[in-house]
């Protein structure tokens, strides 16, 4: 069986380097769609997410290949405009290519994405931003008929910085005439990603990172070669394995201005964090102490993805610390799997109190979650004796090596493939 097999209390050391980051580069996937040519995107992390949305885009037509870490796509051969349901369901996030599909075909056919682990994942914010832009959608039978003979640019509010939406907007006004602006925009690190790969492009986007995003349509996108920005969530993980076992580490290419929110808590607990202009050096000699409330928000609130991971760092800590989950409805799966480990946690709707235990003990434990799993491995590094880790599958959604990284760090990690 698949699985990770992880002998913890033993103390980090050693350097690992941040893939590219996986919220970035399925955007910019879409975005390809939007040049009629070759792009060469740099540093794209091995993901099966990414492998998912290869799929999609070879099922309209393009082509892509890897060339060691770079992945080139070319959408010269678009010809459809359809995803099936099964490409459609194999990633939640697929929705991210109905707005560059309508913007360079003016039509799309896929059907409505399901949910995930972590809850439903409405597309709501989505469509009404779409149809505010010109685009007549029809919802029938699970599927998404959408038309939009010409997209016109105009002020589009979101209700909630939705970062799908928000990307989906931008792809969508670089094929409108005029001018949109995106009001009430998502502010994370991935959206001025996605806006500088689309300006690389030809694009004229600007604003991403702040609250409203301006884009002038309607200009002709060429291809080019764009680099990924480092995964800050990965970045976060092996800080925070480094703060669950103990040990000295360096994180090459973690930037701090991304995570800042996880280094502050880190800081609290009584980790050094060290940043440079080349990375994150992380010293954790001390027992940990438990840290103030964590709530999850939008950027640059505390994010989300990392809710699961500095849960698991802190749960040897002295003193209790109270998690509140405000974006995602279901993104506890992973307590009962740390509980399973000896972790002290009360879920109690959208809070979860953790109470800090002398020891952990390695247990089989089953990844319910791309994230959460992550977060079963930061504990399973500080609990004695040995961790089975299953369903492994989650993992590589998100982490090209997540394995064989941990192990650079001087973990004990073995990863069995029958
Ligand atoms: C992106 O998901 C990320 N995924 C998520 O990372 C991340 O957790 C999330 O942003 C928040 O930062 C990718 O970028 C591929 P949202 P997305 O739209 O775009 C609700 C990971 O582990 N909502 O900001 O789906 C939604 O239900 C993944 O790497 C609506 O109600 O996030 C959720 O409660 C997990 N209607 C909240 O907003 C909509 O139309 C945030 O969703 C859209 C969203």
């Amino acid at each position: 069986m698949r699985e990770l097999i992880i002998t913890g209390e033993h103390p980090l050391q050693g350097e690992v380097t941040v893939q590219g980051a996986k919220n970035s580069v399925l955007p910019i996937l879409a975005a390809t769609l939007l040049t009629s040519s070759q792009v060469e995107l740099r540093g794209c992390p091995h993901l099966r997410d990414v492998e998912a949305s290869v799929r999609i885009l070879e099922a309209l037509g393009c082509t892509a290949r890897w060339e060691g870490e770079n992945l080139v796509v070319d959408t010269a051969g678009l010809n459809g405009w359809t995803i099936s349901d099964i490409l459609m369901r194999e990633m939640r996030s697929s929705a991210i290519f109905l707005g560059a599909i309508l913007a360079r075909c003016g039509r799309a056919e896929l059907s409505y994405p399901g949910g995930c682990e972590l809850g439903p994942r409405p597309i709501d914010l989505h469509l009404s931003g779409l149809r505010e832009l010109g685009a007549e959608i029809c919802e029938a039978g699970g599927m998404l008929h959408c038309r939009a003979e010409q997209l016109t640019g105009r002020e589009v509010v979101l209700g909630f910085p939705s970062v799908g939406a928000t990307e989906n907007l931008m792809l969508a006004a670089c094929g409108a005439k005029g001018t949109t602006v995106i009001a009430n925009a998502a502010r994370e690190p991935e959206i001025v990603d996605l806006e500088r790969f689309l300006n690389a492009c030809g694009a004229c986007v600007s604003g991403a990172g702040s609250s409203t995003v301006t884009v002038e349509g309607g200009r002709p996108l060429h291809g080019g070669t764009y680099t990924v920005m480092p995964d800050r969530i990965a970045a976060a993980t092996y800080l925070c394995a480094a703060a669950s076992a103990g040990g000295e580490i360096f994180v090459r290419g973690a930037r701090e201005s991304h995570l800042s929110t996880v280094t502050a808590a880190l800081r609290e607990a009584g980790c050094q964090i060290r940043p440079d202009a080349a990375g994150i050096a992380c010293v954790c000699r001390e027992r940990l102490r438990a840290v103030g409330p964590v709530r999850t928000a939008p950027y640059p609130g505390f994010p989300t993805d990392a809710q699961a991971i500095l849960m698991a760092a802190l749960l040897r800590s002295r003193g209790t610390t109270v998690f509140e989950e405000n974006i995602f409805e279901n993104r506890y799966r992973h307590v009962d799997e740390l509980v399973r480990m000896g972790a002290r946690i009360r879920v109690s709707g959208r809070v979860a109190v953790v109470t800090g235990v002398p020891t952990l003990r390695g247990a089989s434990v089953r990844c319910t979650d791309l994230r959460g799993g992550a977060a079963l491995c930061v504990a399973a590094l500080g609990a004695g004796g040995v961790t089975h880790v299953t369903q492994i599958g989650h993992i590589d959604r998100g982490y090209q090596d997540l394995a064989g990284d941990l192990r650079a760090l001087g973990a004990d990690v073995i990863r069995t493939e029958e």
